[in-house]
């Protein structure tokens, strides 16, 4: 999944993974990040997703990372806010308004100064989107950029009698095993809820949500 996938997905509005309404679960587990008003909250592959307008609405700084300019011109416009834009790095503009700041450009382009402190990251549709061989990376990278803050994952998976190679992503499944693998030895990992994707996901596969807070240890 390069860039010019993801592009091409905006510009075509194939944007399945866009949700209507916020997320019920980041509504629902929320509370369990402890963050106080004007805490700031990283958001990577942030899209124009709904949850930013409702973590902006909790009081909180979001700070969001997202490739496809598309995207993050029409969460500004959604938002009825005139982003300043600026060229941070080479490929890399930050849209920043009141309390939001979005980097346009890959993730791995990012670093801890240009984030800046961060208390929480929310990962919804990220880690999932990426094939298996960018999640290890993508995982130290997120580490390192936010210098371990908490998380809230959102996850998918497929269950265990299909064989995961035969269904092609994004959303790609990641176990428990994988979590484990990629965040056990910094954090505390809860599963705080699984449940079954109603009429499974890819034309019925079965599928479970997983949600996750990561404490860092
Ligand atoms: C599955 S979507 C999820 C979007 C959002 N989190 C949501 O819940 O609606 C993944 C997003 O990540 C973006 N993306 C993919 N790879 C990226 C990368 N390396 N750096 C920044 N954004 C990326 C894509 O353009 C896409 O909007």
């Amino acid at each position: 999944m390069d860039a010019q996938f993801w592009n091409m997905k905006w510009q075509k509005n194939q944007i399945g993974f866009h949700l209507p309404a916020v997320n019920p679960l980041l509504v629902k587990y929320f509370p369990v990040l402890e963050l106080k008003e004007g805490a700031r909250v990283f958001v990577p592959l942030c899209g124009k997703t709904l949850d930013i307008h409702w973590l902006l609405q909790r009081g909180m700084n979001v700070v969001g990372v997202e490739l496809s300019q598309i995207a993050v011109e029409q969460l500004f416009s959604e938002l009825a806010l005139t982003p300043q834009i600026t060229d941070v790095v080479p490929n890399m503009q930050c849209f920043q308004a009141k309390n939001l700041t979005i980097f346009v450009g890959d993730i791995f382009a990012l670093s801890r100064a240009l984030v800046g402190s961060v208390q929480a990251i929310y990962d919804r549709a990220a880690l999932v989107a990426l094939p298996p061989a960018m999640r290890a990376t993508y995982a130290e990278h997120l580490m390192d950029i936010s210098d371990k803050a908490e998380q809230l994952l959102v996850t998918l998976e497929f269950t265990l009698e299909y064989d995961q190679s035969c269904i092609a992503g994004p959303p790609f499944s990641v176990t428990q095993q994988e979590i484990q693998r990629y965040y056990g030895a910094e954090y505390a990992i809860s599963c705080l809820e699984n449940t079954s994707v109603t009429g499974g996901l890819k034309g019925g596969v079965p599928a479970t949500e997983n949600v996750w807070f990561l404490k860092p240890e």
